[in-house]
């Protein structure tokens, strides 16, 4: 017996194997549930079509529960409509939603926050805020009566994370929004969260500098770790599954603990060893 058996879903944002979406689908896979998979659509130009066989790669051997795969661009409603349409005809009403995808321009990443663009906020917004609620609104029809949306965000959203510049702001729109879908979607049944993780080596993660991150939540987390992909994989699941039913409206922290700490706790213990070192 599964978790996820009997449940059907959808999955957006699986980019590669390495991507927290990825992780997640795995493990509803693996405990039964079936899933409905979009990829980046692909330029005219890229013969060799890398988004979609990039995603087509990952879901080889699971034939059986991924059911589909169908490009999708957030950006536009039409499209998201589309995807919507073809789980509805594939499996009826949904019983998850996992929205797992984000983006802004590197340029705008690269600069301090005070300098981005216009242009730049406003796409980095649509898509990684906005798409949330463009996401929900045409979800919301065939989703079932106990049925869970799950969005991923980052601890930059909600406090002045450097390096994170544009995307903390977006992440903080799309902490609100999830708030708001939870709301609105509340009497239909559906529960909306958000999964906030430690770094992980990811594509997006590699453009939000998680290489940087990573030593420091190894040394200041109270696990005194980073997390895993495995680990996301099962979180992600629990808030996507009836385990955590009557959990609405939520921020679950996945990151070692690190959003607690006041202080640089035990990272600090080594800087003042080294000072002493280097004193003596
Ligand atoms: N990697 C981390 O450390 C980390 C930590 C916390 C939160 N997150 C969040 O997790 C989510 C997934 O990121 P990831 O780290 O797995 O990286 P990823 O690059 O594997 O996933 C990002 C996804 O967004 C999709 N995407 C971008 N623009 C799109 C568009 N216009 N339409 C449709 N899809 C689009 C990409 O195709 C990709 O699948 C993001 O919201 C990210 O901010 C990541």
């Amino acid at each position: 017996m599964g978790l996820f058996d009997g449940k059907k879903g959808l999955i957006l944002g699986v980019a590669n194997d390495r991507s927290i979406a990825w992780a997640i689908a795995e493990e509803i896979m693996k405990q039964g549930g079936e899933c409905g998979f979009t990829h980046l659509p692909d330029k005219p130009e890229d013969d060799k079509k890398k988004n979609h066989r990039r995603v087509a790669k990952c879901l080889e051997g699971w034939e059986k529960q991924a059911k589909f795969l169908v490009p999708l661009n957030v950006q536009s409603d039409e499209n998201i409509a589309e995807v919507m349409q073809r789980a509805k005809e594939e499996f009826g009403k949904i019983d998850f939603l996992l929205h797992s995808i984000a983006y802004a321009d590197l340029r705008d990443l690269q600069r301090d926050t005070v300098e981005t663009s216009r242009e730049g906020f406003q796409l980095a917004m649509d898509i990684s805020a906005y798409s949330l609620i463009a996401v929900c609104n045409a979800a919301k029809d065939i989703m079932s009566e106990r049925s869970s949306i799950l969005t991923m965000t980052y601890f930059g959203g909600e406090k002045c994370v450097p390096g994170y510049n544009v995307m903390g702001i977006c992440k903080a729109a799309l902490d609100a929004s999830m708030r708001y879908m939870a709301y609105d979607l509340g009497p239909r049944g559906v529960r909306v969260n958000a999964l906030s993780a430690g770094p992980l080596k990811t594509l997006a993660g590699s453009a939000a500098k998680v290489n940087e991150m990573l030593p420091l939540y190894a040394a200041m987390a109270p696990l005194g770790r980073n997390i895993t992909h495995e680990e996301a994989g099962r979180v992600g699941a629990f808030l996507l599954s009836d385990m955590s039913d009557g959990i609405t409206a939520e921020i679950l922290h996945l990151d070692a603990g690190y959003n607690a700490m006041g202080s640089p706790g035990r990272l600090l213990d080594r800087i003042k060893e080294a000072q002493t070192k280097s004193d003596g």
